[in-house]
C-alpha cells in the first residue's frame, strides 16, 4: 500500500498521472497553428546514435531531403545529432546534475518547441533491438516539454531506425520511439505510400553505409515527404 501511494506521489510529480494530465488542459493548451497557407514549417531530425554523421544522420540527411522536396519554399529542415550533446537522462526523473556537469537539453528543447517546428523525425540505431540509451535518454527528457502544456502536441512525428541486420529489431524500435512521441500528443505518421508502413527501416550493409539497401531508404524517403506533407496540412489547419 505504502509504495504504491509512494509510486502515484512519483508519477503525478512526474507529470504522467491522470490527474495532471487532466489539470494541464492540453487540447487548448497546444500551440495555436495559423490558418495561414503561405507559412514555413520546419522539420527537425534527431539522431540517437552516439556515433556522429554515421548511417542513422546519413539515413535522417535523406529523409530531410525528402521532406525539403515537397515545398522547396516552405520546407525548412535541420539534422540535430545527439553526439554532440551532454544529455542526463536520469534529470528526466528529477536527480539533479553532478556539480559541474553540462546539460544541453534546455536549448534543444526550446529548438523543438519553437512554434514553427511542425514535424520532428526521431532515429536511433538499433541495440540489442531497441532504440540507443542515448536516445531514450533524449525521449525521457522530454517529459519537460509535456510538463510545459504539452509543447510538442500537434506536430508531426516520424521514426527511423538503423540495424545491422536486415530485420535486427527495427520495428520494435520504432514502436519505442512511436510511443514517447504519442505520450506528447504528437501526430504520429509512418512511411507513406508506397511503401506505407510504421516507418523508416534501414539495413547497414556492415560497412556504414545505407545507401545500398533500396527498400529501406525508399521507406526514409516515404518518411520525410509524409512528415511534411502532414505538417504542411496541419499549418494550413487542414
Ligand atoms: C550495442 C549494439 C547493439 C546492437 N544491436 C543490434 C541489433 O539488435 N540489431 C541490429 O540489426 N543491429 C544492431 N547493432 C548494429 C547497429 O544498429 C548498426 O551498426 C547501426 O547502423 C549503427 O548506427 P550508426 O551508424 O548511426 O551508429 C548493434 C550495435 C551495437 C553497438
Amino acid at each position: 500500500m505504502a509504495s504504491n501511494a509512494n509510486r502515484r506521489k512519483f508519477l503525478h510529480a512526474a507529470g504522467l498521472g491522470v490527474a495532471a494530465a487532466a489539470m494541464q488542459s492540453s487540447v487548448s493548451a497546444a500551440p495555436a497553428e495559423s490558418a495561414s497557407a503561405a507559412k514555413r514549417v520546419k522539420i527537425i531530425a534527431v539522431s540517437g546514435s552516439p556515433r556522429k554523421g554515421k548511417t542513422t544522420a546519413a539515413a535522417l540527411t535523406t529523409a530531410l531531403e525528402a521532406a525539403k522536396a515537397v515545398d522547396p519554399e516552405r520546407i525548412e529542415t535541420e539534422l540535430i545529432e545527439l553526439a554532440d550533446l551532454k544529455l542526463n537522462g536520469n534529470m528526466a526523473a528529477g536527480v539533479p546534475l553532478e556539480p559541474g556537469q553540462q546539460d544541453d537539453f534546455p536549448e534543444l528543447a526550446t529548438k523543438l518547441a519553437a512554434k514553427d517546428v511542425g514535424g520532428i523525425i526521431v532515429g536511433s540505431p538499433v541495440y540489442f533491438g531497441s532504440m540507443t540509451s542515448l536516445c531514450k535518454a533524449f525521449l525521457d527528457r522530454c517529459i519537460s516539454l509535456r510538463m510545459r502544456q504539452f509543447a510538442l502536441a500537434n506536430k508531426v512525428g516520424g521514426a527511423l531506425a538503423v540495424g545491422a541486420v536486415r530485420n535486427g529489431g527495427q520495428e520494435l524500435t520504432l514502436q519505442g520511439i512511436q510511443a514517447a512521441l504519442m505520450c506528447q500528443e504528437m501526430v504520429v505518421v509512418g512511411d507513406g505510400r508506397p511503401t506505407c508502413h510504421t516507418g523508416a527501416t534501414v539495413w547497414n550493409s556492415g560497412k556504414d553505409d545505407v545507401s545500398q539497401d533500396e527498400f529501406g531508404m525508399s521507406t526514409v524517403k516515404n518518411l520525410g515527404r509524409r512528415v511534411a506533407e502532414v505538417a504542411l496540412r496541419m499549418a494550413a489547419g487542414k
